[in-house]
């Protein structure tokens, strides 16, 4: 019997992705994002019958209780919806801020715990969880999104290591600078002339690497082959210098 994912953030980048990958191998998806127009637009460019479009604003809490109360279990959950959040120190207000960080943590526990007592009682299920790997380093002008994805890489390695006697797996994805439409939706359009090619990945490469992560059971994952490379480095002075020359926020 097929399976069935639920994926956030599915009308673009790393989840429409994702969904193309899932789709290709007959998996039943329920695909979750914001805004009428794109979801329509994905629809049509996924072409998928075994696919069900939903359009919530995951930033608000009856958002996903309602996808909780409608949707059924599923095997899978790709907790990815998020956007880049630009803004030195003090710019945002309190309830942009409260917003950011139900959107891309708080409501992404509230998501993965309302499916995890029916995933434990099925005695099975997986959860990938897009951090970044800014949650890693320091993030000078996006502090507020560098605290919110470390809030849930703490959350998900956490999780990953209680669940594991219940047969449920819970990967943390950490992907470096991607290709989608993340920088320009922030106003950051700059970092695509600014930061080198070879600092780019896919989004078809972060989900090949994160999906394979995700059936091993591994808690962890940081997509391509740069990102591995330098992340022992990052937290050292030197790297982290050449780190803001080459990514730096206008
Ligand atoms: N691109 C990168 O360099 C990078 C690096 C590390 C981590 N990430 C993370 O990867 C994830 C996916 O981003 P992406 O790069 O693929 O960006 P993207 O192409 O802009 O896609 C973002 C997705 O999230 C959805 N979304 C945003 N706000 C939402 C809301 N309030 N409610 C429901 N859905 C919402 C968008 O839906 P709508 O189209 O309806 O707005 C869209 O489907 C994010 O969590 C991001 O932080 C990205």
């Amino acid at each position: 019997m097929s399976k069935k994912a639920i994926i956030t953030g599915s009308s673009s980048g790393i989840g429409y992705q994702y969904a193309k990958y899932l789709s290709k191998q007959g998996w039943y998806l329920d695909l979750i994002s914001q805004d009428q127009k794109r979801s329509k637009n994905s629809e049509e460019n996924l072409s998928y019958e075994k696919a069900n479009f939903h359009v919530y604003d995951l930033g608000l809490k009856e958002s996903i209780n309602s996808i909780i109360n409608t949707i059924d279990v599923p095997d899978l959950i790709v907790a990815n919806a998020g956007i880049a959040i630009n803004g030195v120190i003090g710019e945002l207000n309190p309830d942009e801020k409260e917003y950011y960080y139900y959107l891309m943590c708080g409501g992404v526990i509230d998501l993965i715990e309302g499916y995890v007592p029916e995933m434990i009682k099925k005695g099975s299920g997986r959860i990938v969880i897009i951090s970044s790997i800014g949650a890693t380093t320091a993030m000078p002008k996006s502090s507020l999104y560098s605290s919110i994805k470390a809030g849930i890489h703490a959350y998900g390695r956490s999780i990953s290591s209680e669940l594991k006697n219940e047969n449920i797996s819970v990967t943390v994805s950490l992907p470096g600078y991607v290709r989608t439409n993340a920088h320009k939706r922030a106003g950051l359009n700059h970092l695509e002339r600014k930061v080198p090619n070879w600092m780019w990945v896919n989004p078809e490469q972060v989900v090949k690497e994160t999906e394979k992560a995700s059936l091993r059971g591994k808690s962890e994952i940081i997509p391509g082959s740069v990102y591995k490379l330098v992340r022992p480095f990052l937290n050292f002075k030197p790297a982290m210098r050449a780190w803001r020359n080459l990514t730096k926020r206008s």
